[in-house]
């Protein structure tokens, strides 16, 4: 039997479990099988006694407790600070798994950027955790990431943005890789900018050219990164590599080392596409935001950046192509903030 409809939807055990035993993060409601009808069971804010939770735990085993689609926000925000709950939702679309992981790994990103300490690191690496078992089960599952970008920049955002790009670009390049490489990909991504929270923050919102002073510590972020991953005991090659040469070009113009092409890891080579391309979709305080085709196609025009990877990266989101226009997800990202504060 199955109610669910545009104006209620069911919650299994798992989920149910989840919850605060007495205090339910939201309204709970009961289908009466005798009369075919729901009725409130719990309001928010109330204290369920022993006997009405075992009383829940056997009406949600038999199918019959439901949630009202008007709370579905307060449930997406219970879910995006536990993240492993989206994958046992079986009622929940690609697109809403895709947001619900990307607004939480960008939180999770933004606490361990405030405070770089190993919980935070915990919290973050586990919910990236969540992200590659959904894709492992299905690398499809990567089209509604690649469809939901931030086209504003923070820290937290430009991470998860380039997570995104790279770990589709990495998958158009490898169609045979096992659940550790993805694993290793995908955090290395994510982490590759970590070390920019040692650097002064004014640097990154400052209108004017950067000192030269102030350039050089900007562009020590890279082994700020990889020192702030040792610290976390975080030693891969993969992430390493995503950290140091992120800024290096093929030509030798990037930094710090001044690095050239066959020099350059592919990781590296990798990090740097996807870190350019997501900077560049986004407002800079420099630079105005361009439209992710245009960008795909300046990258590929560009010499500094690997061929292979730019002509990949400059079909993505070619017109009429399968990725269509970008959904906002900084109007969400924002609200979720406000409700986190
Ligand atoms: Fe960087
Ligand atoms: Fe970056």
């Amino acid at each position: 039997m199955s109610i669910n409809n545009e104006d209620y939807f069911q919650i299994n055990s798992e989920i149910l479990t989840s919850f605060h035993k007495y205090r339910p993060p939201l309204d709970l409601y009961v289908f009466r099988e005798d009369i075919g009808v729901l009725e409130p069971f719990y309001r928010k804010g109330g204290r369920l006694s022993e006997a009405q939770v075992a009383e829940l735990a056997e009406i949600c085993e038999n199918g019959n407790l439901f949630v009202a689609h008007s709370d579905k926000h307060i449930y997406q925000e219970y879910m995006i600070r536990q993240l492993d709950l989206v994958l046992l939702d079986p009622n929940m679309t690609e697109g809403e798994i895709a947001e619900l992981c990307i607004l939480g790994v960008a939180a999770r990103y933004a606490s361990f950027y405030d405070q770089p300490v190993p919980d935070m690191m915990q919290f973050l690496y586990h919910d990236v955790m969540v992200i590659t078992e959904y894709l492992w089960s299905d690398k499809h599952h990567m089209v509604p990431f690649m469809r939901r970008l931030f086209r504003k920049s923070d820290p937290a955002r430009h991470a998860v943005n380039t997570m995104i790009v790279g770990t589709w670009l990495w998958m158009q390049m490898n169609h045979e890789y096992n659940r550790k490489e993805l694993d290793r990909i995908m955090l290395a991504l994510v982490l590759h900018d970590a070390g920019m929270c040692k650097v002064p923050q004014f640097y990154l919102t400052k209108k004017g050219r950067l000192t030269q002073d102030e350039w050089d510590k900007m562009t020590m972020h890279t082994v700020a990164s990889v020192k702030l991953m040792q610290k976390s005991d975080l030693k891969f090659d993969e992430l390493i590599r995503a950290c140091f040469e992120h800024h290096e070009r093929l030509d030798g113009s990037g930094y710090p080392q001044h690095t050239r092409a066959g020099q350059i890891s592919v990781m590296g080579r990798l990090t740097a596409l996807a870190d350019s391309f997501s900077a560049m979709i986004c407002d800079r305080p420099y630079a105005k935001a361009k439209e992710p085709d245009q960008v795909g196609k300046e990258l590929f025009e560009d010499n500094r950046y690997d061929k292979t990877m730019s002509s990949i990266l400059s079909t993505a989101y070619v017109p009429g192509g399968p990725l269509g226009t970008l959904i906002d997800m900084d109007a969400k990202y924002e609200a979720f903030k406000k409700s986190d504060a």
